[in-house]
């Protein structure tokens, strides 16, 4: 009996598999919004055969999870290492993948000498070189820049990151007019966590409101989405995807990725500052995501892609945060070492419930 239900169930899975039955993420919502997944090294060097053919099969855009970030992209005041991106540039080229850059100006994953300039007229010139250094590069080569990640606190006011002590609170406008400048042919967002929630979503309006006014460029907006799969906060990823997209600009969901783990606090963040010990009961699920959390999840992933839809146009981009469950940072954020299974796609690159789900928010919609 069980021999047979195993049987069965490979054969519905090579069939909903197949080419003919089900399509890509990338093909299903081809009509609607660009599907991406973050990208980490070993991706993008194509080390790992399986896992370049899932991305070139199912992803129409990519994200580079951390080799843009001023650590790497700008380890020296002089120094540059482009190295990696300009693979990523070639590698999307070459498989008709669209590169959303990330990031130009966030206060976390800075090199160290950046902390340690304490001259206000030194970090402006650190903050214009590397803006138009890095943007103008890769001109008409991405298709966009986060050009500001995080700058915001959960209450709507802005963070006090080295950026806003030493520049004041206008270097947000002053990024976007040099991204601007150095990078025509690329579209320009601002990408934060929790800007669905009401505070921060006024925040958020009132920052972008001041950078139109000031008339610099900002063509959208990137909410991250590292939600729980129990706790989705629908109704005000609804009002956000209104509120913003009555500026007249882009809206998406940059870093998806829906965690079934217990949270070590009341609050939800996603700062990659903020890290806890782990504890007994922190790590339920090390042997396999149980049915009943799959079942929650998969529900979780069909409510948003409904949504979605219904705001398609206004709606540009989709993108998850990692290829599959085993590669996702949720493993070893906020707590080390767990596993966790936030994704489409479990630890051997197969498609999950979730992922059938989301396909047939296209079929049922
Ligand atoms: C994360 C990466 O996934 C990790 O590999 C890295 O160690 C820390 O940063 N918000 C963001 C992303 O904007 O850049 C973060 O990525 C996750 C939270």
């Amino acid at each position: 009996m069980i021999q047979r239900s195993i049987l069965v169930t490979t054969l519905l899975t090579a069939a909903l598999t197949g080419p003919a039955q089900t399509p890509t993420l990338r093909e299903a919502f081809k009509d609607d919004f660009l599907i991406g997944m973050a990208i980490n090294t070993r991706q993008i060097e194509e080390k790992d055969p399986a896992a370049a053919r899932l991305i070139q099969q199912q992803f129409s855009a990519v994200t580079p999870e951390n080799i843009m970030k001023a650590e790497i992209i700008h380890p020296g005041w002089d120094v540059y290492n482009f190295d990696l991106a300009d693979k990523l540039v070639a590698y999307a080229q070459k498989n008709n993948i669209k590169v959303n850059a990330h990031n130009l100006i966030w206060h976390s994953q800075l090199p160290g000498y950046v902390h340690r300039i304490n001259n206000a007229d030194s970090l402006r010139t650190w903050f214009t070189n590397h803006i138009t250094t890095i943007a103008s590069r890769y001109d008409g080569k991405v298709y966009s820049w986060d050009v500001v990640n995080e700058a915001l606190n959960e209450d709507g006011t802005l963070r006090n990151s080295v950026f806003l002590q030493k520049l004041g609170p206008d270097y947000l406008i002053e990024a976007f007019r040099l991204a601007q400048k150095a990078a025509p042919h690329t579209k320009l967002y601002y990408n934060d966590y929790n800007i669905e929630q009401p505070k921060k979503r006024a925040g958020a309006i009132a920052l972008i409101k001041k950078i139109q006014a000031a008339g610099v460029r900002v063509d959208g907006v990137g909410i991250q989405g590292h939600w729980r799969a129990n706790n989705v906060p629908m109704a005000d990823i609804e009002a956000s995807i209104r509120e913003f997209s009555a500026l007249g600009i882009e809206v998406m969901f940059t870093e998806l990725d829906l965690g079934v783990l217990p949270n070590p606090w009341d609050n939800t963040t996603a700062d990659v500052g903020q890290t806890a010990a782990n504890r007994a009961g922190m790590n339920p699920y090390p042997g396999g995501l149980p049915d009943s959390v799959a079942d929650i999840q998969a529900k979780a992933y069909a409510d948003l892609f409904r949504l979605f839809l219904k705001y398609k146009g206004k709606v540009t981009r989709i993108t998850f945060w990692g290829l599959d469950d085993g590669m996702s940072w949720l493993n070893d954020w906020p707590i080390r070492g767990r596993t966790n299974y936030p994704l489409l796609f479990d630890r051997n690159y197969q498609p999950k419930k979730a992922y059938f789900n989301v396909i047939a928010t296209k079929q049922q919609p």
